[in-house]
């Protein structure tokens, strides 16, 4: 099983090192099962997440077309517009972010706390949209109109969830692979699935890896007959260009992330709740909470094919958990 290809890629490196894979012994004992946590939580960009990943890849070809801006798109609580601003800041580029709020919200906290208050001090051009209808077509016109300015715009995806940024998480299948090898044999690895970026690389790293173990992509956004294709997509192209195949079956789970993206559910919460009191580990409330809420309930229901220790991906996100606090 060979991943070469995934060295020729160029890439920042913006990691540094493996994020740490860990026992979680208080959670364990109570649900009786063992659960390790990868925590791409504590990557070292700007409290952290799952995109540091992907942009360097995708940093590192914005910088090979000699962009002078990185420009972006997300909710105004996104996790992702904040690592990519602050890889920008790193690199010494402006970062324009065409932003929404896709709950039409006016809670004070969500509109100005949170990841959106660091946005401001990041000095992020902010382009607050009605919605998010087309981001491809919307990024492209604002990339437009920064060019008749004279910035040289590099446009990255939403979530930076495309074959390229995908690659950051073929990466993290290795990292887990030279872990948990000859430690601990995972019945399932578990993984919030969104833009799909992170679900669709982890599949096709995995897949080669470590085939015995199940990868569960725990929806946030979308029933699972429409996310299927939005992971596929990507995992196609991402396999074709390492030359590796990818036909293990992609597994959704659904159930987990009403009422809608971006609105935090009652199970969620309790599962942000119970880690932080049982092992100080923060989750979130759009993406992690619900991610684990899946996991806790795919124990209780005999959802798992396997019996065995789990994985759960920390792809980041608490800086949310202040925006997301009622005003009072
Ligand atoms: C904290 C967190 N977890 C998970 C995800 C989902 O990752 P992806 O968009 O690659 O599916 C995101 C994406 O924004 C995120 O911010």
């Amino acid at each position: 099983m060979s991943l070469h290809l995934l060295h020729q890629f160029p890439r920042l490196e913006l990691l540094g090192a493996p994020t740490p894979l860990e026992h979680l012994p208080r959670l364990s004992d109570f649900l009786g099962r063992d659960i390790f946590i990868k925590r791409d939580d504590v990557t070292p960009v700007a409290m952290g997440g799952n995109k540091l990943r992907k942009l360097e890849f995708l940093a590192a070809d914005a910088l090979r077309e000699g962009a002078d801006v990185l420009l972006t798109a997300g909710a105004i609580q996104s996790n992702h517009v904040r690592q990519t601003a602050a890889v920008a800041a790193k690199l010494g580029l402006k970062c324009v972010a065409l932003l929404e709020n896709p709950l039409g919200t006016a809670s004070e906290n969500y509109l100005s706390n949170g990841n959106r208050l660091l946005l401001d001090y990041m000095d992020v051009e902010i382009i607050m949209v009605d919605a998010l209808n087309n981001p491809a077509e919307q990024l492209a016109e604002q990339a437009t109109r920064l060019e008749a300015q004279g910035f040289r715009p590099y446009v990255v995806p939403v979530g930076g969830s495309n074959a390229l940024g995908a690659l950051g998480y073929v990466e993290c299948a290795q990292e887990i692979a030279h872990q948990s090898e000859g430690v601990v044999d995972f019945a399932a690895v578990i993984v919030a699935s969104g833009s799909a970026g992170t679900h669709a690389g982890l599949a096709v790293g995995l897949e080669q890896l470590l085939p015995d173990t199940d990868l569960i992509g725990v929806t946030v956004s979308r029933k699972a007959d429409a996310q299927l294709p939005v992971v596929e997509r990507i995992r196609t192209s991402l396999a074709s260009q390492l030359e590796v195949s990818a036909t293990a079956p992609v597994t959704l789970w659904d159930d987990y992330f009403a009422p809608r993206y971006g609105e935090p559910n009652e199970e969620g919460m309790e599962a942000v709740k119970l880690l932080a009191r049982l092992e100080g580990i923060f989750l979130d409330p759009v993406y992690t909470g619900k991610a684990m809420a899946g996991l806790l309930d795919g124990i209780s229901q005999h959802r798992f094919r396997r019996e065995g220790p789990l994985l759960f991906i920390h792809t980041g996100g608490a800086p949310a958990l202040f925006a997301y606090h009622p005003s009072v």
